[in-house]
């Protein structure tokens, strides 16, 4: 059992009427909120088809990201660990995903440190290691905290860096199975990956990079198909989920859901 690709339970928030006030790097317009319910739906239907449970919550209107649950929590086998999300308008995300994990697990810790600040977003774990990019929303003093809870859980944290003008270190990579990285090349260029087979998304088609394997399925945003074409060619199981609502506010495949396996 491979647990940084294999799970029994994914959690999903539902987008709120808020949505349209969503953060940005740039404003290419609102997102429809109608639009990104179908595809919220298209997404939870897909992680429900691999048998997996998906805890559906309900809609903060307080949060206008808060459908990006990645964010607030980082799930792996042994517990969870609530972060302490690196932009203000987030950062009460965090409490109220962790009563939720309470009921899944018996071990639930938080990052604290007043100075402390991570997002899931940032976190890569495979399965020797957990790779976290230092972020315009993640700082050292929240990876050395996180390092500090996981390692009596035995897993290491590896700071690495986030390019700089990308929202999130996963906003550029993701996991495809325990030894390979899909991985824009400005990320994989930095030799953060050395040791990982490494498929580059195509150049032009770096949105494509955010993509999250979940059991026997990789779930890619729709749209890229040159990409598409080369994880079909690795022998990857793709499906392709529209995104175009949640990239108008920086969000992808993996922001949308916590994937784990409770202990
Ligand atoms: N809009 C997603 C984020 O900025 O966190």
């Amino acid at each position: 059992m491979s647990f940084s690709i294999q799970f029994s339970h994914a959690i999903t928030r539902r987008p709120a009427d808020s949505i349209t006030r969503g953060l940005r790097a740039v404003d290419t317009g609102n997102p429809d909120l109608a639009l990104m319910q179908a595809h919220h739906a298209a997404y939870i239907a897909a992680l429900r088809s691999t048998g997996a449970t998906v805890i559906e919550l309900p809609p903060l209107d307080a949060y206008p990201d808060s459908v990006f649950v990645e964010d607030t929590a980082l799930c792996l086998p042994q517990g969870a660990v609530i972060m302490r999300p690196g932009a203000p308008s987030r950062l009460g995300e965090a409490a109220e995903m962790a009563p939720q994990l309470r009921t899944l697990y018996r071990d639930v810790v938080a990052i604290t440190g007043a100075a402390s600040f991570i997002e899931g977003g940032d976190i890569l774990v495979t399965e020797g290691e957990i790779l976290v990019g230092r972020s315009a929303r993640t700082n050292a003093a929240g990876i050395a905290e996180l390092a500090r809870l996981v390692a009596p859980w035995g897993h290491e944290v590896r700071e690495v860096i986030t390019p700089p003008g990308v929202l999130h270190f996963k906003t550029d990579c993701s996991l495809l199975d325990p030894g390979t990285v899909l991985s824009t090349t400005r990320l994989s260029a930095s030799g953060c990956f050395s040791g990982y087979k490494v498929i580059d998304v195509t150049e032009g088609e770096e949105a494509a990079a955010n993509t999250i394997r979940f059991n026997d399925l990789v779930l890619m945003p729709a749209g890229f198909p040159r990409t598409r074409d080369r994880l079909d060619a690795a022998g990857f199981t793709v499906r392709e989920i529209g995104n175009s609502e949640c990239a108008k506010i920086d969000g992808g495949m993996s922001c949308l859901s916590l994937r784990f396996t409770p202990s």
